[in-house]
């Protein structure tokens, strides 16, 4: 079986093909994945009209160079798995519009795939996990913990009742004038940086829901970078390095509770799994090690390149849905706002 999978929901345009191997692992054929990040890195953040164009531009393309780069024909594949939602309506339509036409013309089934789903479902594919497992998603966009109990079957634990973990990263990057996306540079920086030079707060720690809020430690960092403004780079290191330090404890906590009410809700999980694009930062990635060890469960997370968003995770939700006869309609409705 062999999926095409496409992803428009923000400034990634993305293309891949996904099939299954003898053993029923997933198997990734091809994934192109082209960053928008320039053409919006002088707004510091994404343009929705800029990013739907740029989709429209180079979507065609893509598709042609992830059937080639996967060695197939369209008329080898089974199914076209496109990310409906959530995200930006206008890429969006684009992706799923092109999807449909596929879908139509061809005569294959169309899978409109839960870009959350996506993510979710990503360490499957990597790691052959088995259900239930504990999801923290962390992007620019979203901020959840999630029980996977099986496809489709997902319980929200926890959310962030303002800022997403990559947005307060980028937010606090912006600050400290350095480019959009944040997080990357913030983690660069944070590396020869003092992470005790300032004590920020840890916003909901110790709480008994396991949500997040974030805006109040970006806030914090205005008020110290405020402070001892004109920032050296050594301040600016020490203040990466010390909301690096904040953002993590806070993370850490909030899934240890997470991982309690996980066992409330749906019994022992099978693993950690850490998701979206702020799953690259290694400081995260250790305390979450450290985290899972603490607690007697394998680590989960994905390698960089399908950390963030891409293709593939469409093509291999696309791909376990069809497995379970979940085909959509043509008439699939795009979706800027879908919960899990
Ligand atoms: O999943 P993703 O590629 O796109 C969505 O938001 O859906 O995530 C991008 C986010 C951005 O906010 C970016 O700053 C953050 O992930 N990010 C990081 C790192 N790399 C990317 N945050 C912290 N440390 C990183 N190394
Ligand atoms: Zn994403």
């Amino acid at each position: 079986m062999r999926i095409l999978g496409i992803e428009t929901t923000c400034d990634e345009t993305a293309a891949a093909v996904v099939g299954v191997g003898f053993d029923g692992r997933g198997e990734i054929l091809s994934s192109e994945v082209l960053s928008q990040i320039a053409e919006h890195a002088a707004y510091g953040g994404v343009v929705p009209e800029i990013a739907a164009r740029a989709h429209v531009e180079v979507l065609d393309r893509l598709i042609a160079r992830a059937l080639k780069n996967a060695n197939c024909a369209i008329k080898d594949i089974d199914g076209i798995a496109v990310a409906a939602g959530p995200g930006l309506i206008g890429g969006v339509l684009v992706g799923l519009t092109t999807a449909k036409a596929i879908a139509l013309v061809t005569r294959k089934p169309l899978m409109a795939v839960n870009h959350l789903e996506a993510h979710a479902l990503t360490a499957r594919l990597t790691d052959g996990i088995g259900f239930p497992y504990l999801l923290l998603l962390a992007s620019g966009g979203h901020t959840q913990l999630v029980a996977v109990k099986g496809v489709g079957d997902y319980v929200r634990i926890g959310t962030t009742i303002d800022d997403a973990i990559g947005e307060a990263f980028d937010k606090a990057a912006k600050m400290l004038g350095l480019p959009y996306p944040g997080g990357p540079h913030v983690e660069r920086e944070a590396a020869r940086g003092n992470p005790e030079r300032f004590a920020l707060p840890r916003p909901m720690q110790g709480r008994a829901e396991p949500n997040f809020s974030l805006s109040g430690l970006k806030t914090a960092v205005r008020i110290e970078a405020e402070k001892i403004a004109p920032l050296t780079q050594t301040d600016i290191s020490d203040l990466c390095a010390s909301f690096q330090a904040a953002i993590v404890d806070v993370v850490v906590d909030r899934t240890r509770v997470g991982l309690r009410r996980f066992r409330e809700i749906a019994g022992a999980p099978k693993a950690l799994v850490v998701a979206g694009g702020v799953a690259a930062n290694q400081t995260m990635r250790q305390a979450l090690q450290r985290l899972a060890v603490e607690t007697g469960l394998k680590l989960v997370a994905p390698p960089l390149a399908l950390c963030g968003d891409n293709a593939a995770m469409i093509a291999w939700a696309g791909l376990e849905r069809m497995r379970l006869g979940l085909i959509d309609d043509i008439n699939a409705p795009a979706r800027a706002r879908w919960p899990l």
